[in-house]
C-alpha cells in the first residue's frame, strides 16, 4: 500500500464497521478513494463480544472499499474506544546528544522513548503518546524542538494505554479479516482531527461522539487533549424506545428513527404525519412526528445529561468557551444540536469530514484516522515523531500472542 501513499482508516463501531481509504497527495492533501461499510454485529457499547461476526462485517466492510478502489487493502490503522483507555501524564527528559547542541529528530524520538517509561499494571499496553510540550533547557512551551540549541530535552506528555485484552481480541479479528496492523489510534483524536479547529482545541471545547452503543466525551485546552470520559448509551437506545413506545420492531424503529426522527418536539410542530409500515399482521398506523420526537427528546436528553455529569466529575462545571461539537451518527437527528445547547447553555454544532461521499458524521472516526496518521508520521516531509505510534515491540508482542493461540 505505501507505494500509492494510502492510508486505510478503520472504524469498528457498534452499529457499523466502516473503511476508508484515503491517498496521500505529494502537497500533503488527502483523497478519499474508497469506502465500505457493513453492519456490526459482533460489538456491545463499543466492545467486542462476538469475535466470528466482527470478523465477518470486517471482510464485507473491506471487499466493498477493495471494489471502490480497484485494488486490494492489506493492512489499516484502527481505531479504539475510549472506554478501554486511559490517560497517564509523564515526563522524559534526555540529554542533546550532537556536538553542536542542535536538537534533532532523533533527541526528539528519545525524549518520547524516556516519556514511555511508567510502571504499568500486567493488563495495560501503551498504544500512543501524545507530545504536549518541549522544555529546551528550563524554557518551556515549545511545539517542536527540532533545529533548537540547548543542552537538556524534556518533554511533557500524555501517554494512551490500552487494555491488553481488548487489544488482543481488536488484532485478532482485523487479522483473522485478512488485514495487518498498521497502528491503533484512539477515536476520540481521530474524531478531533476533522471535526475540531485549531481554535477551538486552543481555547477549550467539548466534543461528543454519538454512536450506536457509546458516548465518548472529549475535553481539548490549549490545543490538547485534556480529558475523555465513555458512557455506554447511545443511539441503539433512541431506537428500542421508538420500538416499545410504537410496539414495532427494532429494524421499523430504527428506519423511523433515522427518517423522520426529530430530537426536539418544538420542532415538529408542522402537524407532519408519517405512516408507519404494515407489520406481520398490524395494519399500518400513521404516526405525528412530534409524537416521535416526544419519545426521543427524553432519552436523548438523559444521554447529553450523562455527559454533562461525567464533565462535572472531570471539574468542568463551566460551559466550554469554544462550544460543543457533536459527531456520531445520533448527532444527525433534528434538534440534537438545539438540545445540546439547552443542556450544555452553550453553542453547538454538528461537525463532519469535508470530502465528497463521507461528509457525514458516521464517517468521522474512519475519515480521522487517516488525518490523524497523516499528520503525525512519515507521509509528507520529514519524519514526524514514528514513535508516538504503537513502537514495533508492541506490535512484536502482539504478533507473538497470535501465534501463541494459534500454536
Ligand atoms: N440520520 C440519522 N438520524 C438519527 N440517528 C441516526 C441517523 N443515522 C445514524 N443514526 C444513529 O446513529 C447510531 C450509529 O452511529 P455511528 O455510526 O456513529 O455508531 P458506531 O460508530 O457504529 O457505534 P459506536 O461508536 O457507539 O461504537 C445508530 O444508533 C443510528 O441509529
Ligand atoms: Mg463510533
Amino acid at each position: 500500500m505505501a507505494k500509492r501513499n494510502l492510508i486505510c482508516g478503520l472504524d469498528i463501531g457498534t452499529s457499523h464497521v466502516r473503511i476508508i481509504v484515503g491517498e496521500i497527495n505529494i502537497d500533503g492533501s488527502i483523497n478519499i478513494i474508497g469506502v465500505g461499510t457493513s453492519p456490526s454485529e459482533g460489538l456491545k457499547k463499543g466492545v467486542i463480544v462476538d469475535l466470528d461476526k466482527t470478523v465477518e462485517s470486517i471482510v464485507r466492510a473491506v471487499e466493498e472499499a477493495e471494489r471502490m478502489v480497484g485494488t486490494g487493502i492489506s493492512s489499516a490503522y484502527a481505531g479504539i474506544v475510549g472506554s478501554q483507555v486511559g490517560l497517564v501524564d509523564n515526563r522524559g527528559v534526555v540529554a542533546v546528544a550532537g556536538e553542536d547542541k542542535e536538537i534533532t529528530e532523533e533527541d526528539v524520538e528519545r525524549v518520547l522513548q524516556a516519556a514511555r517509561v511508567i510502571a504499568l499494571p500486567p493488563d495495560r499496553e501503551i498504544i500512543d503518546v501524545l507530545p504536549r510540550e518541549f522544555i529546551v533547557d528550563g524554557y518551556d512551551g515549545i511545539r517542536d524542538p527540532v533545529g533548537m540549541v540547548g543542552v537538556r530535552l524534556e518533554v511533557d506528555a500524555m501517554i494512551i494505554t490500552g487494555m491488553v485484552t481488548s487489544i488482543r481480541n481488536l488484532v485478532r479479528c482485523i487479522n483473522r479479516a485478512g488485514l495487518e496492523i498498521d497502528g491503533l489510534v484512539l477515536n476520540t483524536l481521530a474524531n478531533a482531527e476533522v471535526a475540531l479547529s485549531r481554535d477551538e482545541k486552543e481555547l477549550g471545547v467539548v466534543m461528543i461522539d454519538i454512536g450506536g452503543g457509546t458516548t465518548e466525551v472529549s475535553v481539548f485546552q490549549n490545543g490538547y487533549l485534556k480529558n475523555i470520559a465513555a458512557i455506554p448509551v447511545g443511539g441503539d437506545y433512541i431506537t428500542s424506545d421508538i420500538a416499545v413506545g410504537l410496539r414495532t420492531p427494532i429494524h421499523v424503529a430504527e428506519k423511523f428513527k433515522t427518517e423522520h426522527g426529530v430530537a426536539l418536539p418544538s420542532l415538529a410542530t408542522d402537524g407532519t404525519v408519517v405512516e408507519l409500515q404494515h407489520i406481520a399482521g398490524k395494519e399500518a398506523r400513521k404516526v405525528m412526528t412530534k409524537d416521535l420526537a416526544m419519545i426521543i427528546e427524553p432519552r436523548l436528553t438523559e444521554m447529553l445529561q450523562m455527559a454533562a455529569h461525567e464533565l462535572k466529575k472531570l471539574g468542568y462545571t463551566e460551559s466550554p468557551p469554544a462550544g460543543v461539537v457533536l459527531t456520531g451518527g445520533v448527532s444527525l437527528l433534528r434538534g440534537a444540536v438545539e438540545l445540546t445547547e439547552q443542556i450544555f447553555d452553550s453553542s453547538a454544532r454538528v461537525a463532519l469530514p469535508g470530502y465528497v461521499g463521507v461528509k457525514s458524521p458516521i464517517y468521522s472516526t474512519g475519515v480521522g484516522i487517516i488525518h490523524y496518521i497523516q499528520h503525525t508520521h512519515s507521509f509528507n516531509g520529514r519524519e514526524r515523531r514514528s514513535t508516538r505510534l504503537v513502537l514495533p515491540d508492541f506490535f512484536q508482542r502482539v504478533k507473538s500472542w497470535f501465534t501463541e493461540m494459534f500454536d
